[in-house]
């Protein structure tokens, strides 16, 4: 059996892959393969392990033999799941395993944020570290302040354990629908989007892209958060409107940010966002460390032999087409 991967993986997945006797090949170029490029690699292969593309309806069509599609992240936003699900195609993803290490990222950009941080590091690198000024680069307390969660799951819930133990934050959530296991676990209080907004000192979104969530943090959105406010976002980027973002900030409606992702991705090096002191930006780094990407792609691989196996995906995104 034949897997094709879209982008060099840790040797961990690869190692699961080995073992279980598959034929691999990896796309090793710094670059997307476009969707012609993929359709045709996939003649060959009967599992695709895809990382970075879009997997949309012309792929998916060209490619109905395939027999899984396991992505190497928790999020599926890039993939027509309507369309893999009509196809039969069960599509996996990696939950769970980089919950840790992707609220420990928005913990950082929380934290950069509130200090002028990178900014701050970069007056060094420019030689403007001249003298100390009292009332210079006055970043913002977090004890004692409150972290409003939107999208509480399981990477909100490591966001906010982090937050209350380090500056004994008081949590809330929106959600859809209340988690009340978190909120006994966490002590965190369920509230409106509305109240989230006007109660939150620092907003952290950990919610997936949707149609519903799409620009979601808006002009009219950012109105209704403090002044003082941090908002963090290390989802995805189309969840915030980038140019009301960056007016938003300009004229002070809301104090900082912290972004993990942005829209597009990469940034262009002249975004106003890179230069503002208080805003704290990472290239998409979140689950970024040796054991996070080792867990995620022998997630990837395990979902891999189950489907290649006809087996039920360990971690399947589309489970309506097991009936
Ligand atoms: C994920 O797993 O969804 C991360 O954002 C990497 O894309």
């Amino acid at each position: 059996m034949n897997v094709f991967i879209t982008r060099v993986i840790p040797q961990a997945g690869l190692e699961l892959l080995n073992a279980a006797g598959f034929t691999v090949k990896q796309w090793t170029e710094k670059r997307k393969l476009t969707t012609e490029e993929l359709i045709a690699e996939c003649k060959w292969a009967d599992a695709l392990l895809s990382a970075g593309q879009q997997l949309g309806t012309e792929f998916l069509e060209a490619s109905a033999h395939l027999k899984v599609i396991a992505l190497n992240s928790v999020g599926y936003d890039n993939v027509d799941i309507d369309t893999a699900t009509r196809l039969k195609i069960p599509v996996g993803n990696t939950p769970g395993v980089l919950s840790g290490a992707t609220a420990d990222t928005a913990f950082l950009l929380m934290m950069a944020a509130a200090r002028n941080a990178f900014y701050m590091h970069k007056t060094i690198i420019n030689s403007e570290w001249d003298f100390f000024e009292p009332t210079a680069n006055l970043g913002k307390e977090l004890t004692g302040g409150t972290l409003g969660i939107f999208g509480l799951g399981k990477i909100g819930i490591e966001m906010a354990k982090r937050c209350a133990g380090a500056f004994g934050m008081k949590i809330i959530y929106h959600n859809r629908k209340r988690h009340e296991e978190a909120e006994q676990e966490l002590g965190a209080a369920y509230v409106t989007f509305e109240e989230l907004l006007q109660q939150s000192d620092v907003i952290s979104v950990h919610t997936a892209l949707t149609p519903e969530t799409e620009g979601k943090f808006n002009a009219e959105v950012f109105k209704q958060m403090k002044s003082s406010a941090i908002f963090v976002n290390t989802a995805r980027g189309k969840i915030h409107n980038e140019e009301d973002l960056i007016s938003a900030l300009k004229n002070k409606v809301i104090w900082g940010a912290g972004l993990d992702v942005t829209n597009p991705e990469p940034m262009l090096a002249g975004n106003p966002l890179l230069s503002m002191p208080n805003v704290a930006v990472l290239p998409h780094i979140g689950s970024a460390t040796e054991s996070t990407r080792d867990a995620m792609a022998k997630l990837a691989a395990e979902n891999i032999i189950a489907g290649l196996k006809g087996e039920k995906l360990p971690f399947a995104v589309n489970t309506e087409i097991y009936g």
